[in-house]
């Protein structure tokens, strides 16, 4: 099967499964899993940020800063495809208790005008709520995987300055912001006060996500995984894994890339529908409504096929370039993308 539905499907290398085995843990909770402090340590030391915690999931890390920004009653701003408003069980309102206002992106990139229009202002008779925090989401999933240019960032990140804003990156996918742009990932999230990045995407691990920020950010944060339930035990093999894929599997998300716009460039000439533009990392979203087939009929022919895809929409499939997707494997999705539309 050529699982393109996901980077989170791919599976531990040999290599990965080996640091797994030969971990040496301890007890997370009690503090003495050496493995996890590393992985944090050097998670930390990577963004440039003080702390980083390990969480099990990109949910848990954004859920979590979430709650450690804010109290109940304030409001988030959020782009209006963002994972955290559409993906996360809407954990904003119950976990968090915190109320949103949507910015509509340009390809998942909010405007940073529109992010200052959506400041609550000060006052009014208390009827507002309080705006307090600004998520961003780089890259932008649904937006196509795309990169927020350094100078939005940067406009976003000092327009909460000015306003007094806490500012939270949703990087699960920030590795491959980094690559893409060719930016250094200390730039891009400088200016953050926290970031959560995904082990369990592009890098190639099983599980796991980090969540970084000052000290006082990450102590406060530590208690808020306590309360959901995500303080684990032996996690150094996850850590394990996760010290792995930091070392060896950043520079190789290039090769994703490269293969995402391969498939792009080929599906354009079949005369499927893809904005070459947006693909700037390791997603295609393919418009496949010139086949006049039914989603389900496409999903099951590609299924038929050994290519395993979903839909994000009834007329878009989103494929995934990851650690799992090699060129033999690409050629392979891209020769069934071509004969189906022979059923047509
Ligand atoms: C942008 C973004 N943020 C957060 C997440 C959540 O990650 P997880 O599936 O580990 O909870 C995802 C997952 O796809 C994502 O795409």
């Amino acid at each position: 099967m050529i699982d393109l539905r996901s980077d989170t499907v791919s599976k531990p290398t040999k290599e990965m499964l080996e640091c797994i085995s030969s971990a040496k843990v301890g007890d997370d909770v009690f503090g003495d899993d050496n493995l996890t402090l590393k992985l944090q340590d050097q998670a930390a030391g990577i963004l440039g940020k003080d702390a980083a915690l390990f969480v099990p999931s990109g949910t848990m890390a954004n859920q979590i800063a979430l709650q450690t920004h804010t109290q109940a009653g304030d409001e988030v701003i959020l782009e209006s495809g963002s994972h955290i408003y559409m993906y996360e069980g809407g954990g904003y309102a119950s976990l968090a208790g915190v109320s949103v206002k949507l910015v509509q992106g340009d390809r998942g990139i909010m405007d940073p005008v529109e992010v200052k229009n959506a400041i609550r202002p000060p006052g009014g008779l208390s009827h507002y709520p309080k705006t307090k925090l600004i998520c961003v989401e780089n890259t932008a999933n649904a937006g196509g995987g795309t990169v927020y240019p350094l100078d939005v960032l940067d406009s976003i990140t000092n327009l909460a300055v000015g306003k007094n804003l806490k500012t939270h990156l949703d990087g699960a996918r920030v590795f491959n912001a980094a690559i893409s742009s060719g930016i250094d990932i200390k730039r891009i999230v400088r200016d953050f006060d926290s970031v959560s990045f995904c082990l369990s995407k592009g890098l190639g691990c099983p599980v796991g996500s980090l969540l970084c920020g000052s000290y006082s950010f990450i102590k406060k944060a530590h208690r808020f995984r306590k309360m959901l339930g995500g303080g684990m035990r032996q996690t150094g093999f996850l850590a394990a894994a996760g010290i792995f894929a930091l070392e060896k599997n950043i520079e190789r998300l290039e090769d994703d890339h490269i293969r995402a716009r391969k498939l792009a460039k080929s599906l354009i000439d079949f005369g499927y529908g893809i904005c070459l533009d947006s693909v700037e990392t390791n997603m295609v979203y393919i418009d496949v409504s010139f086949l006049n087939l039914k989603m389900e009929v496409v999903i099951e022919f590609l299924k038929k096929n050994n290519v395993l895809i979903a839909a994000s929409s009834d007329k878009h499939l989103r494929a995934v370039m990851h650690l799992g997707i090699n060129n033999a494997g690409l050629q392979k999705a891209i020769d069934v993308f071509q004969n189906l539309k022979t059923i047509t």
